[in-house]
This record gives structure tokens, C-alpha cells and sequence, in this order.
């Protein structure tokens, strides 16, 4: 089991990657109330995990799906909180995807001002990058993640293995998160480079490497900026134009980034932002993973109908003004801003040149 630890200027958050981290569980369930939330999916499919950890428990369990991720689904959670007696030292166990947890995050954030908050990812996505680092969230308004905060989890317990019963179109989501890590970082750049067809087959192994990877740098990354002033801004690559495609066409989170990552690269090579050598192996690298099954091919030609929602991008200043974190040159990135008009253009141009 691999030890990796994010330390903030006010906390440090334990990460422990490989089959037996759940082996924690006893240790950290034993002196206080606790608390599962977990969607129906992970409930139906691992009661023996629920029995033999939770069983004197009471679990949370919410429906599947982004469109959960709401204020109705928070409230719920926080009702049955009260109602199961939690209090000031009770420690909330989320055990799902990225929806999940943030959710979970967002509930243990508020209750009481804040109780402990152990993440259990069990889908790729999650394990690479949204158990760790603590933003909490739910939608709200048409804006994703609109309302959350920052609540850095005690413990992340990431077990690889939960991928095997993960479906193939949530892998694809998570590969879209991996990809994004690839642009941020030599090492994993040449390793998708070199054993990207790996990524089609679950090869437990190489992902549990490629999970320490990303984890590692992400550690870093919210260590040294924790509330996304700088340099944490790098980890919303792809994510500008990929959340306005989410929204807009109801894709993958990872599907809608590696779009994003494919169309706001060719902008940054055409405004001269990104070395066009590397910008093209990076290219090569998205599309491969576009290319894994199940494709869904949303009608990007139709951009007036998705640009506009990437005015409300929490890194844009004002809603005339769109800002991109993109790639500039190996293990390198930037930000490019551009008036709204002109970021239409550039996306139509992108798109009517790409293809898979
Ligand atoms: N998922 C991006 C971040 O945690 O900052």
C-alpha cells in the first residue's frame, strides 16, 4: 500500500493507494458515530462491503447520476444526519464516484460547521483526482459545482480494484481526467504515449500506477494552492469548453473534458500558445482516447448552441471574457483569455478541422 499525504497550510489529508487500504476502515470506525453516503449502483453491488464494515451503520443512499448532485439530494443527506444523532465528532464515510462524493464532502463540510470526512472512491475518475484536494460541491442554477466549498477529506482509502465492476463508458470518464494529467506531466505524457491501447483493457497494475502518478501531482499542486489562486488552476485544462459541452449535450464529465482538451489545444496551436509539435502528440493522445468505446458524437458543429455556457467558467473574470487553462509545451501549461466573440470563432474554426 502506497502513502501519499496533501498538506495544506491548515491540514494534512492521508492518501492510501492499493488493494489493502480498506483494511483501514476498523481503526477509523471504532470510537465515533459514523455516517455512509453512497449511490445505488455501489450499494447493489457490494453489500459484503457494507456488512462487514457498516453494519451497525446508518448509510445514505443516493441515486446515481450527475443530475442527483442538487440541493434536494444535500438536504436529504442532512436531514437523515440529524435524524441518526451525529454530532461534532462524527466522521462521514462517502464510498461512490465523483458525485458522491462531492456531495459527501459538501454534507460533512456543513454539518455541524464541519465533521470529519473519510473519501472512498470507487470509480476511476474519482481515484485520479476528485477524492483528493477537497473541493465539495453540488449544481445548482444551470451552473455545475455552483455552490460548495473547500473541505479537505481526514483519509482517501483508494482501492483499484472497485474497477472491475466499473461500466466501460465511466472508465472512458476517467481516462478523460488521465489524459488531462498527461498534459500536466512528462512522465504520464510518455507513458499514454507508449501504452495507451493498455488504457482499453483493465490492466489493474498499470492502473494503480497511473493512480499514484496523478495523485502525486495533485498532492503537490493543492499543497501548494489550495483555494485555486495559481497553480491549481492547471487541473481545469480541457475544462472551460468540456464543462459548456457537459452541460449543453449531457456527455461523460471525462468525454466532454477530452473534448474540450482536443478543441481548446488546437485554439492555444492557433493563437501560437502552444508548440505545434507537442500540441500534436497531445492531440494524438486525446483522440485515441475518444476513440475507446462507447463513442458518443454529440452535434459539436452546432456551436451557438454549447459556446455561451462557457461564460459562466469560475475562471472567467467577467462573462465577456473566456479563460482557458491549456498546454503550452511538455509538462507545461497557461492560461489564455480571449473575448467571448472571438472564442466562438476559434471553437468553430477548431471544430469544423477536427475529426476522430
Ligand atoms: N478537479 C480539479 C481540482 O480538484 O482542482
Amino acid at each position: 500500500m502506497k502513502e501519499i499525504s496533501v498538506k495544506t497550510s491548515s491540514f494534512e489529508s492521508r492518501i492510501f493507494i492499493g488493494g489493502n487500504s480498506l483494511e483501514r476502515i476498523p481503526a477509523l470506525t471504532k470510537t465515533q458515530k459514523n455516517f455512509v453516503i453512497t449511490d445505488e449502483n455501489i450499494y447493489a453491488l457490494y453489500p459484503d462491503l457494507f456488512e462487514k464494515y457498516f453494519s451497525n451503520t446508518p448509510v445514505f443512499v443516493m441515486k446515481a447520476g450527475e443530475e442527483n448532485k442538487n440541493i434536494q439530494t444535500l438536504s436529504a443527506i442532512l436531514d437523515k444526519m440529524l435524524e441518526s444523532g451525529l454530532n461534532r465528532t462524527s466522521r462521514v464515510f462517502s464510498i461512490g464516484g465523483g458525485v458522491v462524493g462531492d456531495v459527501a464532502g459538501l454534507s460533512a463540510s456543513l454539518f455541524m460547521r464541519g465533521i470529519s470526512l473519510v473519501q472512498i472512491p470507487t470509480t476511476l475518475l474519482s481515484q485520479i483526482d476528485s477524492s483528493v484536494g477537497g473541493k465539495t460541491a453540488v449544481n445548482h442554477g444551470g451552473v455545475k459545482n455552483s455552490i460548495g466549498s473547500f473541505y479537505q477529506p481526514s483519509e482517501v482509502l483508494i482501492a483499484p480494484a472497485f474497477l472491475k465492476t466499473l461500466p466501460a463508458r465511466e472508465l472512458k470518464c476517467g481516462i478523460g481526467e488521465l489524459v488531462k494529467y498527461a498534459a500536466l506531466d512528462s512522465e504520464i505524457f510518455h507513458s499514454l504515449l507508449k501504452n495507451q491501447d493498455t488504457l482499453k483493457t483493465l490492466d489493474l497494475a498499470y492502473f494503480t500506477h497511473l493512480i499514484s502518478a496523478c495523485v502525486e501531482l495533485k498532492a503537490q499542486v493543492v499543497a501548494g494552492d489550495e483555494k485555486e489562486n495559481g497553480e491549481r488552476k492547471s487541473l481545469n485544462i480541457g475544462h472551460t469548453t468540456g464543462h459548456a459541452i457537459e452541460l449543453a449535450f449531457g456527455l461523460s464529465h471525462g468525454e466532454s473534458v477530452l473534448y474540450g482538451m482536443a478543441f481548446e489545444t488546437m485554439i492555444a496551436i492557433h493563437k501560437g500558445v502552444c508548440e505545434r509539435a507537442y500540441g500534436e502528440r497531445l492531440l494524438a493522445i486525446i483522440k485515441r482516447a475518444l476513440r475507446i468505446e462507447p463513442v458518443a458524437q454529440p452535434n459539436l458543429k452546432a456551436v451557438e448552441t454549447f459556446a455561451k455556457k462557457a461564460k459562466s467558467d469560475k475562471k472567467n473574470v467577467n462573462s465577456e471574457e473566456i479563460v482557458m487553462a491549456v498546454a503550452r509545451a511538455e509538462g507545461k501549461w497557461t492560461l489564455l483569455s480571449l473575448p467571448y466573440e472571438e472564442y466562438e470563432q476559434e471553437l468553430r474554426f477548431a471544430i469544423e478541422q477536427f475529426s476522430l
